[in-house]
């Protein structure tokens, strides 16, 4: 389900793409000669191949098959590894969440840290930095732990920040951990991503939950397409408001004429609210599969915002706070940018030697 998706996303983006560079003919000319070299080859060639040989091409595919079923077990294997990694990793979390919600102040010995002398700041982090500065000075009273730690990490990451709508933040200034947590052997594969909340004003929950369901087996309709265990599917978990706190809701007014008298009223209507805190209640995969365009859209993001805390924030959730790990981020972005805007290219960008150009959408579901 999740390649499906990221399939369609990756043609939406190609779409794009294409847009783009039906503007600049230059590039249209060295893509057409690209696809020239490229398109009939292969099928032609299976095709004039006598019969006795296509049969034992047909071997090789069995065996192709074996090999992916043979890599199924092997990430299976690696799901256990990083299960048994994980509670290595755990007590040290568990120290850098004491730290954050200040149940432990560390010592002088554990805060020393020789500052890199080559990191340079940028001006943006600068300007930050000094914002930062300025704020603190007005707060009168010491601080506790590392304030509002993970919503500035959810702030620095563009792909959660996109979900965070202005009344999530005072809520998200109660989130004091997130964990993974791995299923347990001889369960079906899932990871499940825990937010943990101190006593808040907001919902009587101590911790929401995301369970994102995996599968490490290849299909047996397209065996080749295998390229390790996919999301195929998430569930989120009930939210227990307090009365009017519900941030996922918001009440609209609706005028309503009676039909027979003509006369106006006004009611009031919930609707949904954008609000991060949807996470957890993402859209029903149907058991027929079929899901409408909105839906799909939002678990391809869904999918890849899992995938990202688990592998990427979770493990190193300090670099994305100091915006050490965003850095590399938008050094990517940033020579895109330069590609995208470099019109005299003496050469077509060789874009198979480019490290940046993997789309990377295969990485999302594993
Ligand atoms: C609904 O969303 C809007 C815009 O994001 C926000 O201003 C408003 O406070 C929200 N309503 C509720 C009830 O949370
Ligand atoms: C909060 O709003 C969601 C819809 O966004 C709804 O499903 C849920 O029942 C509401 N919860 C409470 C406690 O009102």
């Amino acid at each position: 389900r999740c390649r499906f998706l990221l399939e369609e996303l990756a043609v939406s983006q190609a779409r794009q793409l294409t847009v783009q560079m039906m503007q600049n003919p230059q590039v249209l000319a060295a893509l057409q000669e690209r696809l020239d070299g490229l398109v009939g080859s292969p099928s032609g060639y299976m095709e004039s191949l006598p019969k006795v040989v296509k049969r034992r091409v047909n071997a090789l595919k069995n065996l192709q098959v074996k090999c992916a079923q043979i890599e199924a077990k092997f990430y299976e294997e690696v799901h256990e590894l990083e299960r048994k990694y994980a509670a290595l990793y755990q007590p040290l979390f568990d120290k850098r969440s004491d730290i954050i919600k200040a149940a432990y102040e560390p010592t002088d010995e554990e805060c020393e840290w020789k500052a890199d002398e080559e990191e340079k700041l940028t001006e943006e982090m600068k300007e930050k930095a000094k914002v930062e500065e300025e704020k603190k000075d007005e707060e009168k009273e010491d601080p506790k732990g590392i304030p509002e730690f993970w919503l500035t990490v959810f702030k620095n990451v563009d792909l959660l920040s996109e979900m965070l709508q202005e009344h999530d933040e005072p809520i998200l200034k109660h989130l004091q951990d997130i964990k993974v947590k791995f299923s347990d052997p001889g369960q079906p594969m899932s990871f499940t991503l825990e937010f943990y909340f101190e006593p808040n004003d907001f919902f009587a929950n101590q911790v929401l939950t995301k369970t994102y369901k995996m599968r490490s087996e290849p299909d047996e309709a397209d065996p080749f397409s295998f390229d390790g265990p996919e999301i195929m599917g998430c569930t989120g978990c009930q939210i227990d408001w307090t009365k009017g706190k519900n941030v996922t809701l918001k009440t609209i007014k609706k005028k309503q004429k009676h039909k027979g008298r003509g006369t106006v009223r006004t009611i009031t209507k919930t609707v949904p609210n954008d609000s991060f805190f949807n996470f957890f209640s993402p859209p029903e995969v149907p058991e027929n599969g079929e899901l409408d365009e909105d839906s799909e859209a939002i678990l391809a993001a869904d999918f890849e915002i899992g995938h990202f805390l688990r592998e990427r924030i979770i493990p190193r959730a300090v670099l994305y706070f100091t915006g050490e790990a965003i850095e590399d981020d938008d050094d990517d972005y940033d020579e895109e940018g330069e590609e995208a805007d470099d019109e005299e290219g003496e050469e077509e960008a060789d874009e198979e030697n480019d490290p940046d150009y993997d789309p990377k959408a295969s990485d999302l579901c594993q």
